[in-house]
């Protein structure tokens, strides 16, 4: 592939009309949401959608969540269920995706879904975001920007980092509020179930709906195909539930210890996922080659946080 000039767009009224424009021509832009920044492409257009596993090296399997601007939009392209309905209400716009039933006249990319009969949607809660989503008018497909396997982006320099020329945009709109991935639910069955944790807790969709999620039907076989166990990776091998780093680890703390990063002295959930994916960037920055990793409570974002360092200390393939 032979690079392309990236141009860094700014979060103005020209810049997403510039953005939206490269869109309808088939391109790629990068552009925030509360989670991460996304890499995002017309979903209708099977050539810019294909652009995107290009890009990010993505096994091709792996079916790409749909941003769309507003919740009436959802209608559009899927099947409502009444659980979506429900959660839809509570959260959205907001840090959750929703797994739905595709209509057969949706006009989605075969490459969006990967071949599967339901969809991903998502209304991301960013100023940036969702002005692009107003003003482009459509369905954008988008994954994390970042390469495939490699740590989600938080900054616009994230994103460059990892994808500059090989995209055609980013929109700089600053540091990501949330900074992991969305909770994603498939409300597309009888029961909704849990395929993701991510930035809105399991119990407060557990407290809207007054029942419990259903877990996969085989954990061992993720329903949701990005769920590879290597994933989210830093470059240096991690080590989980640290409560000292050895003399050859570099420490990521948790609450009152005197590590070199710190993900939350104050031992705060919120700043802990804030910071997650910024403090693994700034890891591989420092050349950090052995990563110990303080324990983090596994409740509420701890779950999405969790979720992420496990798969960051999983066997690399
Ligand atoms: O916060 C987020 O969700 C970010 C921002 C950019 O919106 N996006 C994101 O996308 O994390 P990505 O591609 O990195 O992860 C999407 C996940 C993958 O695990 C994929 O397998 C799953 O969503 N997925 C997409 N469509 C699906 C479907 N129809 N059924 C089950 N899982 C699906
Ligand atoms: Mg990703």
């Amino acid at each position: 592939m032979t690079a392309i000039d990236t141009a860094i767009l700014s979060p103005d009224p020209a810049g997403l009309s510039r953005a939206a424009a490269v869109l309808r021509e088939g391109k790629l832009v990068a552009f925030p949401t509360e989670t991460v920044y996304g890499l995002g492409a017309d979903a209708r257009n099977d050539a810019a959608v294909a652009a995107i596993y290009a890009a990010k090296g993505r096994p091709s399997f792996n079916p790409l969540i749909v941003h769309l601007a507003d919740v009436a939009a959802i209608g559009r392209y899927c099947e409502i269920t009444d659980a979506a309905r429900q959660l839809a209400a509570a959260f959205l716009p907001g840090a959750l995706t929703l797994v739905l039933p595709l209509r057969a006249d949706a006009g989605i990319s075969k490459l969006v879904t990967a071949g599967l009969d339901t969809l991903a949607v998502r209304v991301p809660d960013h100023p940036v975001g969702h002005g692009l989503l107003q003003v482009f008018d459509g369905p954008v497909a988008a994954p994390s920007a970042n390469p495939s396997g490699r740590v989600s982006p938080t900054t616009a320099a994230h994103v460059l980092a990892g994808l500059s020329g090989k995209i055609d945009a980013v929109i700089d709109g600053g540091p990501c509020a949330v900074g992991v991935e969305s909770t994603i639910v498939d409300c597309s069955g009888d029961r909704p179930v849990i395929l993701r944790a991510g930035g809105i807790p399991v119990e407060a969709l557990e407290g809207c709906l007054g029942y419990p999620l259903a877990a996969p039907a085989d954990p061992l076989v993720p329903i949701s195909p990005g769920q590879l166990a290597s994933h989210y990776a830093p470059k240096g091998a991690v080590r989980l539930n640290a409560r000292y780093a050895e003399p050859h680890e570099t420490w990521l703390g948790f609450g009152a210890v005197d590590a070199a990063l710190n993900l939350s002295p104050a031992g705060d959930l919120q700043q802990a996922a804030a910071n997650l994916f910024e403090m693994l960037h700034q890891l591989d920055a420092m050349g950090a080659a052995h990563i110990a990793v303080s324990p983090i409570p596994d409740h509420g974002l701890g779950r999405a946080i969790n979720d992420r360092l496990k798969r960051a200390a999983a066997p690399r393939g």
